[in-house]
């Protein structure tokens, strides 16, 4: 890391042909290049407030956007002049305990402005961070007196495009929150946006997001222009847009960007941008695995989370899923419907779940032990049904109970409509908040610490957005957040094949997604469009092509046992990775993904198309020089189409080297899944 002091600093804007101490424009403007100058952002700031604008390569591709935010309280004067600068400088590596990608290397140039203003205005400072493959800023309000309070009532930050670009969104602030399908739209159609938010256009990729969401409202992106973005944060339910009290720094706003849409997708930056981590132990208590469990049964009606005859957490069930995972090496079983309270209306009734009580046909501790003598652990079920503070409450005791049973992982649930979180307000009545308002940025903070504290990992369905804590906090192993598989059992209609190009540039740009891969009865509806719409090798392929460290397998047992030929692929495929590269795709098209085991000399790529049949051709120059690898090819068959023949699967075995390359036929909607297995 380099220190530059302000004098340094400024000539060092001079030299990069920016304005410096002898332009008209002291005091007014100043730059940073990303390490090898690929991208510059510069602060403008005038008498119309802070601004920046971004070039790459020469070329604009943000131009002048405002920046700033409005508390309650502000007067009348602003900010225009710059007041001190500092520059720094990183090269660093660091090691995640587990993920995508094991060493990690942080290279950018940081620029800090502070910026004053007449008497009244209020001093703060714009943190900008450039790399090579994106940008990224916060404001940083160190001027607030301790114990003040903060109300957010605006925050101005602009993204104003240059040129022609398409967006792959899904609008903010629906009542299903993120699990919507994406739109390819030129900008002008684009209303109110969720994030990451996608662009292509101008031979570039692009993609707007958070990094580091801590105690602060999640931000969409409202449409105010032609080209013309601003940030809308989620509010309180009295309007203000985040609460705080004395100095605060703001989530960054990111946006990564690429020449190709896999640069994206192995851009490192939100990870970069969030702090180390806080739990120094996490190796010795979560371990990267897979899951099986009571789950897809219940989402094709065939058992029920709720008591009676069909329970689905039945002993006998439990200790038959522990079998299998034991007998497969899976070591989590997911059991859903366990604890009391599923009964009648559960969404609208979640303030009557008990996180402590199981159902009278669910013995916690036998099973546990069951579950210990055959080395396997049970994953825990907390489905809030949006009640906070009914589960906050019981938070403690909760863990705690799940630590004593040899519990390390538990999967939460957030099933409500959004901006229907019950939350009692200060005058003690009701006041109906946003899912990924501050209010559940908070609380899903305060579950994952308190879950630390008791060893156990979390993985969040219907989340907030993942902005890279998993770094600051690794026990946040992985989330929804986006339409998963158990729409394929919904039938209404169900993910269309492109529906797997699009995820691994969007949602999975924001981190690791608990997609819940696997399914090998494809044809439990008729018609396509009830049912998942891929081939089998896609089923494999998604193991490779979505990150998560926790990964299901999550179709039944006795489905797994009528392929075991497939199904050795599932049992193979790790989910920790030494290093991850996206070797082919386009968004809405295909996606080509390889990752080396993380301890391991083997490679694993998985492959996936839309609707249309494609062949691609990649080489296998990231397989080690000198080494001969067993490939081990599942890909669609003969016949294999995703809508009429989804099961044709060819397992097949090649010896390959670094050397050579591989030409992937997919069917439509299929994929391909290869292990290679290092021989020497
Ligand atoms: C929605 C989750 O995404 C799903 O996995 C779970 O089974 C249900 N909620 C019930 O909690
Ligand atoms: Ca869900």
């Amino acid at each position: 890391m380099r220190r530059l002091t302000l004098g340094l600093a400024l000539a060092a804007a001079c030299i990069a042909g920016q304005a410096g101490a002898a332009t008209p424009d002291a005091g007014r403007r100043e730059c940073v290049d990303s390490p090898s100058h690929v991208i510059t952002v510069c602060l403008i700031v005038d008498a119309d407030g802070p601004a920046y604008e971004v070039s790459r390569k020469g070329k604009a591709v943000i131009a002048r956007s405002a920046l700033g935010l409005v508390l309650k309280g502000d007067g009348a004067a602003r900010v225009d002049r710059i007041a001190g600068v500092d520059r720094v400088r990183r090269d660093d590596s660091w090691e995640q305990p587990w993920g995508e990608q094991r060493v990690i290397r942080d290279h950018h140039s940081e620029l800090r402005v502070a910026l004053a203003g007449p008497a009244g205005a209020r001093p703060y400072s714009v943190v900008i961070r450039a790399f090579d493959d994106g940008f990224a800023f916060r404001y940083d309000e160190q001027a607030i007196p301790a114990g003040q309070s903060v109300a957010v009532l605006d925050e101005r930050t602009e993204f104003n495009f240059v040129g022609q670009w398409d967006a792959w969104w899904y609008p903010a602030r629906q009542a299903d929150r993120d699990e919507y399908l994406y739109h390819r739209s030129g900008l002008n159609e684009v209303g109110l946006a969720e994030t990451p938010f996608t662009l292509q256009g101008e031979g570039l990729y692009l993609s707007i997001h958070e990094a580091a969401l801590v105690d602060y409202s999640s931000m969409n992106l409202k449409r105010t222009g032609q080209n013309a973005f601003k940030a809308d944060l989620m509010p309180w339910s009295d309007g203000v847009l985040v609460k705080r009290v004395g100095a605060f720094q703001t989530p960054w706003r990111t946006v990564q960007i690429g020449e190709t849409a896999g640069q994206l997708a192995d851009s490192r930056m939100i990870l970069n941008l969030n702090e180390p981590s806080q739990i120094k132990d996490i190796g010795q208590w979560f371990t990267p695995a897979k899951y099986v469990g009571i789950w897809w049964e219940m989402h094709l009606n065939k058992s029920t989370w709720g008591s009676g005859p069909t329970h689905g957490a039945n002993n006998d069930n439990v200790r038959k899923y522990i079998d299998f995972a034991a007998a497969n090496g899976f070591s989590g079983v997911l059991v859903e419907g366990w604890n009391q309270g599923w009964d009648g209306d559960w969404i609208a009734n979640g303030a009557h779940f008990s996180f402590t009580k199981s159902y009278p046909d669910f013995d916690l501790p036998a099973l546990a032990a069951y579950a210990k003598s055959k080395g396997v652990k049970l994953i825990g079920h907390n489905e809030t049904a949006g009640a906070l503070e009914n589960y906050e409450s019981q938070l403690e005791d909760a863990m705690a109970l799940y630590e004593a049973n040899g519990v390390s992982v538990v999967k939460t649930g957030y099933v409500k409509p959004n901006g229907s979180i019950v939350r009692t307000g200060e005058d003690g009545k009701p006041a109906n908040e946003w899912f990924a308002g501050q209010y559940a940025v908070r609380h899903n903070l305060k579950v994952a610490q308190a879950a630390a504290r008791h060893h156990i990992a979390i993985d969040a369905h219907e989340p907030v957005k993942d902005t890279g804590l998993r770094r600051t906090w690794p026990n946040m192993v992985s989330r929804e957040g986006a339409r998963g598989q158990e729409f394929n059992a919904w039938g209404r209609p169900t993910n269309p094949p492109e529906h797997l190009s699009i995820l691994p540039f969007t949602r999975l740009l924001a981190g690791p997604m608990d997609f819940t891969p696997g399914i090998f009865d494809l044809t439990y509806k008729d018609k396509v469009e009830e049912r998942v719409q891929s081939t089998l090798a896609v089923q494999l392929a998604e193991y490779v092509v979505i990150y998560s460290p926790v990964h299901m397998a999550a179709d039944l047992p006795e489905n797994y046992a009528k392929r075991p030929d497939a199904f050795q692929f599932i049992k193979d495929v790790p989910t920790d990775w030494e290093t991850s590269h996206t070797l082919a795709g386009e968004i809405g098209d295909y996606v080509v993904v390889a990752r080396q085991q993380r301890g391991a000399a083997d490679w694993y790529l998985g492959a996936i198309t839309d609707e249309n049949a494609r062949i691609v051709t990649v080489k296998l120059d990231f397989l080690a020089r000198g080494k001969r690898y067993e490939a081990q090819i599942y890909r669609d068959g003969p016949g294999a189409d995703y809508r009429t023949a989804p099961y044709p699967l060819v397992i097949e075995k090649k010896i390959v080297t670094a050397r050579d390359s591989l030409t992937l036929a997919m069917a439509p909607g299929g994929g391909q899944a290869i292990r290679f297995k290092a021989l020497d």
